[in-house]
């Protein structure tokens, strides 16, 4: 099912940035977005692309007060051929309604969804930037706006679709990253909303990664919240480890984003005969396969991040040194692969890819 999407065009365009080496991670934002109202009464109503701008909400509107949020993270690629494509937008979809559904929101006809943020990519195809490592970010997000404050699963909500040109999400760009593992804060515990992509997930997290980032770390490698000892996925990426030839990577146990890049990572990584354990791996285990040697390699996976190469894990005053803090050559064939898929120079042979227009 479609939602009739009306467009309602800027008559003040912006810029185009004219350096796209400075396009960095969420800066910028294109001249449209999405926005289309849920009531009980009426469903899903009045999809629309409107100029971008700010949003108005009464002061008592559920996401003020109680959190009431979801959101997704995907990119448009401009492919070698010109071609504006999507990748995998299907699985962030189905997630999008996974995380609907743990906070009572509504969820959205999955081809309904898809036909927004085509339609959307479409017309903001001028902004899709064409260097290498960059891309059209798509942040879609609903929220629940009740204009009242009793703690109820909410009658009213907004699916909102914004876009960024972005390049690399972390000033390292492909150069690896220090991570502290969090032996105080946790990030979610099992039967929580950990799976979920909501915007309280980060709030949680926020003190951790401060402290992180002023001890020089780049982001926190969250540990289980109940025994604290098994590893369970960095602040915007899943992680994998190469341990003695074998990918071990935590299993999605309900505290753990399934992660979209996480699952393609695995799944070109099977596809090369390399065996992938997805299972419990505890702190402890990890650092002995570092002091034996074993520890060939860490990286974590995600959408913004892409493919990331960990060079330094902080642990409890100690700190390890993982690949003489070099990318290492899975993690460099895993990057090549993927960004090749994306951006149309490696053959798409699973049809992850999904052509949006011509460019
Ligand atoms: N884990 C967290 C907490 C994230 O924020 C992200 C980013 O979306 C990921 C993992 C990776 O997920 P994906 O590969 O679907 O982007
Ligand atoms: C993503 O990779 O899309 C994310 O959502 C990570 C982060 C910016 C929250």
């Amino acid at each position: 099912m479609k939602y009739s999407i009306s467009v309602t065009k800027t008559t003040s365009p912006k810029e185009k940035p004219a350096d796209e080496s400075k396009l960095g991670f969420g800066k910028l934002f294109t001249d449209h977005m999405f926005l289309m109202d849920y009531t009980q009464e009426k469903g899903w109503h009045d999809a629309r692309i409107v100029p971008f701008g700010p949003i108005p909400l009464h002061p008592a509107s559920t996401v003020f007060h109680y959190g009431v949020e979801i959101f997704e993270g995907m990119k448009a690629y401009r492919k070698a051929n010109g071609d504006i494509s999507l990748f995998r937008p299907m699985e962030n979809i189905k997630r999008l309604n996974n995380s609907a559904e743990r906070l009572c929101l509504p969820e959205l006809d999955e081809e309904g969804c898809l036909d927004i943020l085509m339609t959307l990519v479409e017309l903001e195809k001028d902004w899709v930037p064409h260097s290498e490592g960059t891309s059209l970010y798509l942040r879609p997000f609903m929220y629940g706006n009740d204009p009242h404050l009793g703690v109820h699963a909410v009658k009213n909500a907004t699916f909102a679709v914004i876009c960024s040109p972005v390049g690399a999400y972390y000033a390292e760009g492909i150069n690896p990253v220090k991570i502290a593992i969090e032996s105080q804060d946790v990030r979610a515990v099992r039967g929580g909303t950990g799976y979920a992509k909501c915007g309280g997930n980060y709030a949680a997290s926020l003190r951790a990664g401060e402290k992180a980032e002023k001890n020089g770390y780049t982001q926190v490698l969250w540990l289980d919240g109940v025994e604290r000892k098994y590893i369970e996925e960095v602040g915007a990426m899943n992680v994998m480890f190469k341990i003695d030839g074998k990918i071990v990577t935590p299993e999605l146990t309900g505290s753990v984003l399934p992660g979209i890049t996480r699952k393609s990572c695995v799944e070109l990584l099977r596809s090369w005969g390399y065996t992938v354990e997805e299972r419990l791996i505890s702190v402890d285990e990890l650092f002995e396969a570092a002091a034996n040697g074993k520890l060939e390699e860490a990286w974590g996976t995600g959408t913004a991040a892409v493919v990331s190469p960990i060079g330094q894990l902080f642990y409890k005053g100690e700190e390890y040194v993982v690949c003489d803090n070099k990318i290492g050559e899975l993690t460099q064939k895993l990057y090549d692969n993927l960004t090749g898929i994306q951006w149309g120079k490696v053959e798409d042979v699973n049809g992850w890819t999904v052509k949006v227009c011509n460019g």
